[in-house]
């Protein structure tokens, strides 16, 4: 193996042909701005490779919370996590282009745009945002080529992640097992008991919370119109209290990955959104949207797993929280190894 061959350095170094080069009047910008986001889109490919291989793993059947699987997958978003700063900074690197350096070229790119981003909206795709849920629906006619359009659609069929880990928490099994709750103390069953905590740990002025808490945690209708299901969003809340136990930790980590993505995604989205407010200020983009107007409220609208955020209005203080009995304090030790 040569290095330059291994990498086929070639194809790659012979991708960047400005616009403003083959229309004889070059800009010295647009390399830059080529290159960034060529780099953008290979990240965007590692992080895509890492999601499906992730979302292979949740797909399965089963998968023991305490099993190299979960790991691997805990490990793969921990490495998504870790792309997605450095995507963030790379926009620094961005806005050493002023505007007017912009300007040179900005209108020989018509009407391509980073909408037209085919591995960006796979990407919100799989983890789990739907076309009628972002803000703009009428880009994706505008903007998109048929094919590309149809692409989404179609990928939109298929499971995507957060429906994946609703289905992963649906199957945790220590609610479903009278055994684990042996010499259980607590008024009622956990769930009442700790319903009962969190009112007490309400404040005048938001005791009304508790609506909310039998709404999203007590109900089991099945008719909502929530992404995660009453019974999910009661494992990941046992999750999140009892994260310390050894068997939780790695959900755990799984579930936090998955708001720092979030957190992450929505970071570069303002950024992104304020570089462009300052290099074309209230003009409309490229691809034909309003602009910043349009990444504003993308940037508000496109949360994928807002309703994991929530859960933490509904955290009761540690020292509150019951201990658990014997027979799942066991079980969710290493004692089950
Ligand atoms: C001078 C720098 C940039 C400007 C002025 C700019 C401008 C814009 C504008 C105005 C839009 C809205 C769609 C439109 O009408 O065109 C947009 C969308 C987008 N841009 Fe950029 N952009 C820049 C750099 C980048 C970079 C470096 C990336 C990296 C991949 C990127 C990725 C995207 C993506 C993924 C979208 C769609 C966002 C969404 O739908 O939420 N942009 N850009």
């Amino acid at each position: 193996m040569y290095y330059p061959t291994y990498l086929q350095l070639e194809k790659i170094l012979d991708a960047q042909h400005p616009e403003s080069v083959r229309l004889g009047k070059p800009a010295h910008d647009e390399m830059l701005f080529i290159i960034i986001h060529q780099a953008y889109e290979l990240w965007f490919k590692q992080i895509l490779f890492e999601v499906g291989s992730v979302h292979g793993i949740m797909a399965s059947p089963q998968i023991n919370d305490n099993s190299p699987e979960l790991q691997v997958a805990v490990r793969r978003l921990h490495r998504v996590v870790e792309i997605m700063r450095l995507l963030v900074d790379q926009i620094n690197v961005m806005e050493t282009m002023t505007p007017l350096d912009f300007l040179d070229f900005r209108d020989m790119l018509r009407p391509a745009s980073g909408f037209q981003s085919m591995q960006f909206k796979i990407l919100e795709t799989r983890l789990g945002l739907r076309v009628a849920e972002r803000h703009g629906q009428q880009y994706f006619t505008s903007q998109l080529k048929p094919e590309d359009a149809s692409h989404i659609y179609d990928l939109e069929k298929e499971t995507p992640l957060l429906d994946l880990v609703n289905r992963w928490l649906e199957r945790m099994p220590y609610f479903s097992d009278a055994e684990c709750w042996t010499g259980w103390t607590g008024e009622g069953d956990f769930w009442n008991h700790y319903r009962q905590l969190y009112h007490d740990s309400l404040g005048e002025g938001e005791k009304q919370n508790i609506r909310v808490f039998d709404e999203l945690f007590m109900t089991d209708d099945g008719h909502s119109s929530q992404r995660l299901s009453d019974r999910a969003r009661r494992s990941a809340l046992f999750i999140m209290l009892y994260r310390d136990y050894p068997i939780l930790q790695n959900p755990y980590r799984l579930l936090n990955h998955l708001l720092e993505i979030d957190e992450l995604l929505a970071t570069w989205r303002w950024r992104h959104m304020n570089m462009v407010h300052r290099m074309i200020g209230t003009r409309v983009g490229t691809g034909g949207s309003t602009g910043k107007g349009y990444l504003r409220e993308a940037a508000m609208k496109h949360y994928i797993f807002g309703e994991l955020a929530e859960l933490t209005s509904f955290l009761v203080q540690r020292t509150a929280l019951p201990d658990l009995p014997p027979a799942l304090s066991r079980k969710l030790g290493y004692s089950t190894l």
